[in-house]
């Protein structure tokens, strides 16, 4: 009798549910469709490039602040697109471009989105750093509401892994200010679950954490994802600094 759904194998890094019943539910409440997200990742960028090969392939990226998906392009990804269930880590990752294309000191660059972190008026930061130009019109409009929203990232959980990234991020801030073009595809605002639909294949799709949250199913999650994979195509998580790998067989 034929399997019902995709097939597709796993390698053995096993997730543990990080998050107990009740952390779970204030997590997954806690993200929503305009809810903040993570200005610098949790996570150790330089094992991508020692664990993940994505030279010259098509990737899918979860956004949060951008650093992983631009960590793909890095890495040699012929071309990254994003998504997110909230429509912060498109403006937390356009504003991070921008700042990085406009201050040649990587230095410079950390101070200006450290002070729009924690600015009160996020609008009066961009002004004031002239990044506002190289910021579209929408965002900017987004940027009007979002101050009346009260918005704070939280800066990277700590300092860790920030500060082992920073070397990382310097090569990052060189990539993105040799390119004309914007460096990330296109940013798609939808929910995991509802990514079926996107109508375009990716050779990788990144989720990063997210199946650490309880509950997560990997049949659901590959029959959900299956119709933007390949054969070959791989769906890719992180738990403990660890890749979760599953390499889709066939539909
Ligand atoms: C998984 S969280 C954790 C932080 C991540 N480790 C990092 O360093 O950026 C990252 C992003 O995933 C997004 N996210 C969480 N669950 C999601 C889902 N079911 N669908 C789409 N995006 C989701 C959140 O909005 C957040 O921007």
């Amino acid at each position: 009798m034929k399997q019902k759904g995709p097939a597709f194998r796993r390698n053995n890094i096993q997730f543990k549910a990080l998050f107990n019943k009740s952390f779970k539910t204030r997590l997954v409440k806690d993200m929503g469709p305009f809810m903040t997200t993570w200005t610098w990742t949790n996570e150790p960028l330089e094992k991508f490039a020692a664990d993940l090969d994505v030279r010259g392939k098509s990737v899918l990226s979860i956004c949060a602040g951008g650093d992983m998906a631009l960590t793909f392009l890095l890495n040699g990804a012929k071309f990254v697109d994003v998504f997110d269930k909230t429509i912060k880590a498109r403006f937390d990752t356009e504003i991070k471009i921008a700042t990085m294309r406009q201050y040649k000191k990587f230095d410079t660059v950390l101070r200006k989105m450290a002070a729009f972190d924690s600015a009160a008026k996020k609008v009066d930061i961009l002004k004031k750093n002239r990044v506002w130009n190289k910021i579209s019109p929408q965002m900017r409009a987004l940027a009007e509401t979002w101050d009346s929203a009260g918005y704070n990232t939280p800066f990277g959980n700590g300092r860790r892994p920030f500060d082992e990234n920073i070397a990382h991020y310097k090569k990052i801030h060189k990539l993105v200010q040799g390119m004309s073009a914007p460096p990330l595809g296109e940013f798609i605002w939808r929910d995991l679950a509802g990514m079926s639909g996107v109508g375009k294949k990716y050779d990788v799709i990144y989720l990063s954490n997210i199946p650490e949250y309880g509950g997560f199913d990997w049949n659901a999650v590959m029959e959900t994802l299956s119709p933007i994979l390949p054969d070959g195509g791989q769906v890719i998580g992180m738990s403990g600094n660890k890749f979760h790998i599953a390499t889709k067989i066939r539909d």
